[in-house]
């Protein structure tokens, strides 16, 4: 299939293009990250500030108290959005109560919380209950949205007992977007930080695509079947994130583009050769914050003299920037995933785009809660998760792949990038946390013959 794609039509639309969305002009680098002790202060900080908006959520949503109720290491998933930075599973029986901070409440602790072993939480919270007057007492049961579905059956089962007719059946509601909106929303003093991390992603893919760590012909993706295990770019970065002192909550998967290598859940298994196209998906973990970037490389036929990627490669790029322009245009608060969706869909029909948009909010979690923008197997319309409202004041995630015929390869691809980007507040826009990849990462094998044995691969 051959597109004869208009490319002075892009260049024309590129000028448009908001001034943050360019690829960085210096390199990457490996930012170092406070000590553990300061981040414990600042994630903390963020925790706080994060609990003050509590109140106004539960009004927001008309409900008097939001009940928490988790056994260590059977948590409820909004824990992990509460606890502070020292603690860990919760212990024993931990029940949280948030509340509107009003009447007899006003002034406790928000949420309260109790550890418990002998039953004695239940009494005190019949107690609350009668005082504070609770009418509507919200409970993490949702089957759809998984934040706020975080109530393991056998807690729901205790509460039904202890807390009876009276206070549950009468007054339970299930409302998913109170641990949605808590959890997705970011403060302001994250995103330095963020960024730091995005630099940090950016750099680790540009050592691990480079030929520092790639030598064609034997360095692989990940370990193939017919070859020794010789270090490959998977493991390297999986190593090398352990010297920067962050993890992942994503392994990081890396595939040579090839028609066939989607949706590539596992990378490929491959020995990288010369004139192949890369691609890496993973994101790193730290602060309580994830990222989750995808980008590609060209190994160049330094065999064959050449100096840069195929000029049908860079077209693809072109066209893929085009779609992350596209929808960080249509983004808006308010708005549902699907209405995004549909038009960006509609866009690049009318530009005679081809490829498909899997965007989703990213921060406490790779996956955060709120609405998504596609799934690679619902490329057009995502029920429940798509239907959700857009909310200010998130990260998302904008992943995505733009179809290219290739002549010189006579192929089509899928040019797969990904970025993440926050929501500012004066624009009302979201807009790249670092950058976003216009050049490909090139392998350059002639300058790591020259500067190493080609057997040697250091960590
Ligand atoms: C990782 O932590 C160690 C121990 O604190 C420190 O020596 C090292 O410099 C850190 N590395 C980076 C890249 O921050
Ligand atoms: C709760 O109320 C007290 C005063 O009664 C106030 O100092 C505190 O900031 C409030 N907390 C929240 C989370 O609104
Ligand atoms: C690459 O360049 C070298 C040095 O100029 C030359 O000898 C060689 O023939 C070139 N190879 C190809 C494939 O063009
Ligand atoms: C590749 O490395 C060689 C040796 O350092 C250098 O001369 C050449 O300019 C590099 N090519 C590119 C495209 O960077
Ligand atoms: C391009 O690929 C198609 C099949 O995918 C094949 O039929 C055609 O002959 C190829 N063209 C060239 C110039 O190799
Ligand atoms: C938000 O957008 C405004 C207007 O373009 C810009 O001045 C500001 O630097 C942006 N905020 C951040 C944090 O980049």
């Amino acid at each position: 299939m051959f597109h004869v794609f208009p490319f002075l039509q892009i260049a024309t639309v590129f000028l448009g293009v908001v001034h943050a969305q360019i690829h960085p002009s210096a390199p990457a680098r490996y930012v170092t990250l406070p000590s553990l002790r300061d981040q414990a202060a600042i994630v903390d900080n963020w925790r706080d500030e994060r609990l003050e908006n509590i109140p106004v959520l539960l009004n927001k949503y008309s409900v008097d108290a939001w009940l928490i109720c988790q056994r260590e290491n059977a948590e409820d998933t909004l824990w992990w959005s509460v606890k502070g930075a020292t603690e860990y599973a919760p212990h024993r029986r931990t029940v949280l109560l948030f509340h509107t901070n009003t009447s007899s409440l006003a002034g406790q602790p928000n949420p309260m919380r109790w550890v418990d072993n002998t039953g004695d939480v239940w009494a005190e919270l019949t107690s609350i209950f009668k005082t504070y007057k609770a009418r509507r007492i919200a409970l993490n049961t949702d089957k759809e949205v998984a934040f706020g579905g975080g109530l393991h059956v056998g807690e729901y089962e205790a509460l039904a007992e202890e807390l009876g007719e009276r206070w549950l059946d009468l007054r339970e509601v299930n409302e998913p977007m109170l641990a949605v909106e808590y959890i997705a929303a970011r403060v302001p003093g994250q995103l330095p930080y963020y960024r730091d991390l995005q630099e940090t992603t950016w750099a680790l893919i540009g050592e691990g695509f480079s030929e520092k760590v790639i030598a064609p012909g034997i360095t692989t993706t990940e370990v193939t079947d017919f070859l020794a295990p010789v270090m490959d770019v998977e493991w390297w970065l999986r190593e090398k994130m352990l010297l920067l002192n962050v993890t992942t909550w994503n392994h990081p998967r890396v595939s040579v583009i090839t028609p066939d290598s989607f949706p590539g859940w596992a990378g490929t298994k491959n020995v990288i050769q010369e004139g192949d196209l890369l691609h890496v998906d993973f994101g790193i973990t730290a602060m309580g914050l994830n990222t989750d970037v995808q980008h590609m490389a060209y190994v160049l036929r330094t065999s064959e003299n050449e100096t840069d990627a195929l000029p049908g490669l860079k077209v693809g790029m072109q066209k893929a920037n085009r779609m992350q322009n596209i929808v960080l245009e249509n983004m808006q608060a308010g708005k549902t995933g699907n209405q995004v969706l549909k038009e960006c869909l509609d866009q690049m029909a009318a530009e005679g785009i081809q490829g498909q948009i899997y965007s989703h909010p990213i921060g406490d979690w790779g996956h955060a809660p709120g609405a998504v923008l596609g799934f690679t197997n619902l490329p057009t319309f995502v029920p429940i998760l798509g239907e959700l409202p857009i909310l200010r004041n998130t990260y998302y995630s904008i992943e995505l792949y733009a179809y290219h015929f290739v002549e010189e390869r006579n192929e089509t691809l899928r040019f797969r990038v990904e970025e993440n980007a926050f929501w500012n507040a004066t624009t009302e826009k979201w807009q790249f946390v670092y950058g976003r990849q216009e050049q490909f990462h090139l392998v350059n094998a002639t300058r790591r013959a020259e500067t190493r044995p080609l057997f040697v691969v250091q960590p």
